[in-house]
């Protein structure tokens, strides 16, 4: 029943190259799970803008912030059953596509975000954007938000200081067994629940980057942050392959070129964004921020690092060594 709804809908979206596309806009859903202010929702809001624009009106975007249209659990079934064309998921969401693409949960992989932009440019970055092919997804770009913050109602300064607490992760294998090794215990929710689950105590940490604390609110429910930079999200902008290939080659140029740009625009205000974000909470002094010596960064990165290991067989070791590469200044 649903497959037959998309193949309904894809042949009413070509149906529109003919003498009814001249009245008659393609709507495109683009479904996302955070807030109009962040990396993400700003370079949405421009892709709708741009492709619009460079379709003269033969596409309209329709913009869902904030999980409105589908949440974490049904926003990649949506896809593929072409109830919505666009979403931008945390590469952490992919687990149970493919493990490839679980790279970038490894802990203190990258060292910053220029790093991850240089794995994501090379070969190895670009090959993963078609590794879901096989299973109707195509990625048409990597969008930045930033590096991520590990917060809790007491200040997290070593590993230890984790050990019995209850922390909130994406569905990632990777990130449960990265609190595991720190004898903490991790819990999957979908990132609209996580500003009730931190503020009723059914977790009591989280990790995220400072535009996603910020917007969501959670430095009100969290006393402490500490500045750990221990891993990225960074985002897959992924399409229905099938809708995508039959598009008209017209409206799929329009829209790939609007799509680049957004994605520039999402690359450009990241960095700032999450700035401004930190400064907003530490201005608030509802949360304390953290700074880790160079010694408790050590220990953090011994405690964490063994996960590495334990996931290299289903990532791949080539994989992994790209992404180390990338913390030299040179695309690999
Ligand atoms: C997102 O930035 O899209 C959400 C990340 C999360 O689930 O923590």
């Amino acid at each position: 029943m649903r497959k037959s709804i998309f193949v309904v809908a894809s042949i009413a979206a070509l149906a529109l190259t003919g003498p009814a596309a001249a009245q008659q806009p393609m709507i495109v859903k683009f479904s996302h799970v955070v807030a109009d202010n962040t990396p993400k929702g700003q370079a949405a809001i421009r892709f709708k803008e741009l492709a619009e624009k460079y379709t003269n009106g033969k596409v309209k975007v329709e913009v869902y912030p904030n999980s409105q249209l589908f949440g974490d659990a049904k926003e990649m079934e949506a896809v593929a059953l072409g109830d919505v064309q666009f979403i931008a998921p945390s590469l952490s969401k992919f687990d149970k596509f493919t493990k490839q693409i679980q790279v970038f949960d490894l802990p203190f992989l990258f060292n910053d975000i220029a790093a991850v932009d240089r794995f994501q440019a090379g070969k190895a970055g670009q090959d993963l954007l078609r590794s879901m092919e096989s299973k109707n997804f195509l990625g048409l770009a990597y969008w930045h938000n930033g590096m991520k913050q590990i917060s809790a109602n007491k200040p997290l300064l070593k590993p230890e200081d984790a050990k019995g607490l209850k922390f909130r992760i994406q569905a990632s294998d990777i990130l449960a067994a990265q609190f595991q090794a720190l004898n903490a215990t991790p819990q999957k929710l979908a990132f609209s629940e996580v500003y009730q689950a931190l503020q009723v105590g059914t977790v009591d940490g989280q990790e995220n980057t400072w535009s996603n604390i910020f917007s969501q609110k959670f430095y009100e429910v969290q006393k402490d942050i500490t500045e750990s930079d221990h891993g990225v999200i960074d985002y897959m902008v992924v399409v229905n392959a099938k809708w995508w290939n039959a598009l008209p080659k017209d409206l799929q140029d329009a829209m790939k070129k609007a799509m680049d740009e957004a994605t520039k625009v999402n690359n450009d205000v990241a960095g700032k964004l999450n700035d401004e974000a930190k400064q907003k909470i530490a201005a608030s002094g509802t949360s304390k921020i953290h700074q880790l010596t160079p010694e408790q960064r050590k220990q953090w990165v011994a405690a964490m690092k063994p996960v590495w290991a334990k996931f290299e067989g289903a990532i791949g070791k080539d994989l992994i060594d790209a992404a180390v590469a990338s913390n030299e200044s040179k695309t690999n």
